[in-house]
Formats: C-alpha cells, sequence, structure tokens
C-alpha cells in the first residue's frame, strides 16, 4: 500500500475506535494478556485501566479470565467501558457452547465484545464451528464474533457457509511481516486486521525504527505501536511492567509523517 502523500495519514486519539461489521466499535489499542497469570493479570489490567485502555484480550487458553474478570470489576471503569475480548482454543472446537458459557462465568460478565476462533481447529477453516459462533452471537453472549490466525482462503471457506463473514481476523503483524496485499484482501472482505505480538517479534534494534524514534523523543516500541495506529491496524501489546504498559499507550502525543510510514513498511524488505 504505497503512500504517496506528504502530510500524517490521519490524526488518531487514543480513544479512536475501528467500526466492525456487527456495528461495533473496538478501540485501536488494547492490553493483551498472553503469559500473564494471577496477580500480573489482575495487575496489568488494573494498570492498563488505571491509564486509559478501554481493551483488554484474553483467551480461556490463557486462563486468566477469572483475573482479567475481576479486575475489570475492580476499577471501577464500568463493564460498559471496556472492550473484552476472548478466543476459543482449536482443542474445544465442538464444545463451543459450553467454552463460551465458562468464558462468561470466568469473566463474571453477561457477554463478551468479541469472541474468536483462537486458530483454525486442526489446521481447518471447520464452518461449523462458525455455525456455534454464529449462534452464540444471535443469543447474545458476544456482540461480534472473528477469528484469529486464519489465512484468506480459510475466512473465504466460512462465508461461502454461512454468508457472514469473520469481523476481524488476529494475526501476528508488525513492521517486519507488513504485507500489503494482505491488508488489501482482508479490507475487501470487510475483515479488520488485528495484530499482535507487535514487539516481541520486531527488531527493537532496528537503525531506521531508531532513527524515527529519536526523532520525536519516543522509543522504537513506541514507533512500532504508532505505525499500526496510523495504518488503522488493531493492536493489543502486552507487559507485565506499569512503566511499559503506560510506555506503550502514550503514542497519542506525536504523528509519522506519510515518508515515515513508508519508510517503516519497507523494513520486512
Ligand atoms: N491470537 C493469537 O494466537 C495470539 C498469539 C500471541 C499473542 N496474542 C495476543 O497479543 C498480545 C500481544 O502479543 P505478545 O504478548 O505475544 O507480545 P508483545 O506484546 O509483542 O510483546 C510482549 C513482550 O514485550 C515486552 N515489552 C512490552 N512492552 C515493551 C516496551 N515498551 N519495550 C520493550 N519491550 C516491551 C514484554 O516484556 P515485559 O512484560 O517485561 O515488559 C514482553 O516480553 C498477547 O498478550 C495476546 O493477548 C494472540
Amino acid at each position: 500500500m504505497k503512500n504517496d502523500r506528504k502530510e500524517p495519514m490521519t490524526t488518531r486519539t487514543s480513544q479512536e475506535t475501528v467500526r466492525l461489521t456487527d456495528d461495533v466499535c473496538i478501540p485501536l489499542i488494547g492490553f493483551g494478556t498472553w503469559q500473564l497469570e494471577s496477580t500480573d493479570a489482575y495487575n496489568g489490567v488494573r494498570s492498563a485501566l488505571e491509564i486509559g485502555y478501554r481493551h483488554i484480550d484474553t483467551a480461556t487458553a490463557y486462563e486468566n479470565e477469572d483475573q482479567v474478570g475481576a479486575a475489570i470489576r475492580d476499577s471501577g471503569v464500568g463493564r460498559e467501558n471496556v472492550f473484552i475480548t476472548t478466543k476459543c482454543p482449536p482443542n474445544l472446537a465442538g464444545h463451543e457452547r459450553e467454552t463460551i458459557d465458562n468464558s462468561l462465568k470466568a469473566l463474571g460478565v453477561d457477554f463478551v465484545d468479541l469472541w474468536l476462533v483462537h486458530w483454525p481447529p486442526d489446521g481447518e477453516a471447520r464452518p461449523e464451528t462458525w455455525k456455534a459462533f454464529i449462534e452464540a452471537l444471535e443469543q447474545g453472549k458476544t456482540r461480534s464474533i472473528g477469528v484469529s490466525n486464519y489465512s484468506i482462503a480459510q475466512i473465504d471457506q466460512l462465508i461461502t457457509a454461512t454468508g457472514k463473514a469473520p469481523a476481524l481476523n488476529q494475526i501476528r503483524w508488525n513492521p517486519f511481516v507488513y504485507d500489503a496485499r494482505l491488508v488489501d484482501e482482508l479490507a475487501s472482505r470487510h475483515v479488520v486486521l488485528e495484530g499482535y505480538s507487535p514487539l516481541k517479534r520486531s527488531d527493537l534494534g532496528n537503525p531506521v525504527l531508531g532513527e524515527i524514534a529519536a526523532a520525536h523523543g519516543k522509543t522504537p516500541a513506541q514507533v512500532i505501536l504508532r505505525w499500526h495506529v496510523e495504518h488503522g491496524f488493531v493492536v493489543i501489546p502486552r507487559s507485565a511492567r506499569r512503566e511499559r504498559i503506560e510506555e506503550n499507550y502514550a503514542i497519542f502525543d506525536f504523528e509519522l509523517t506519510a515518508d515515515e510510514i513508508s519508510r517503516i513498511d519497507l523494513l520486512k524488505a
């Protein structure tokens, strides 16, 4: 996706959201909770909500939904102000109804905002699982449904079988795997791109990122996260340290120029 504009692509705010097909708005930045166990999950989510995050990403497989739910309740932010994503693990395909019911119970909520098929079960699209997701949506157990780690071909299989596209695909994403064609393929199906592992899988010591970071008085991690929001990619960084949770959210007081975005887009090459 070549960008010839000289001006920044857009001005983003910390409350910026992306509209999903189910007419639900997902905040562009969220807090990831993979590998945050018990008190780390609780404290991380409490910190994130205090700092301003309003979107939390968890999963059945992370075994921390109870801590995430408790932190949201204790935060005083209000359930209606927090976007909650959870995911159905591939090994529980065929048991979707009890899986969502168990997630709701662990989180202590009546519904989640987004429920994802965590991975294609046995590497397959599995339209039967998607049909069970549509049922959960119709029953109001989730406000929107999507997938994670699905290929375009697998997404097309779900659409062909049910007529309903996933609202979002959560995939490993960062400047070093940026693929403009994939961005276009998802957009043409109205599937929002949500990136995971934005920092862990990036080279934070990359000199281009370092130069751009220095120009803005920011860190390379902040430049990567800002690059996501400039593009409109939903991003869910995770940290167990309060100072980094804060750093990762402090990306709404600067803008990347179109030239800087293009240079970052080319890091994969
Ligand atoms: N759908 C899927 O299959 C899938 C797969 C993976 C992840 N996810 C989701 O995506 C979220 C994010 O991905 P992730 O947890 O794999 O990786 P990540 O957020 O890219 O990176 C987390 C790692 O980066 C460190 N870190 C955080 N902020 C930093 C900063 N400002 N500077 C330098 N290092 C920093 C953290 O260490 P400290 O804790 O020490 O700060 C941690 O080791 C997950 O938590 C999960 O919610 C989904």
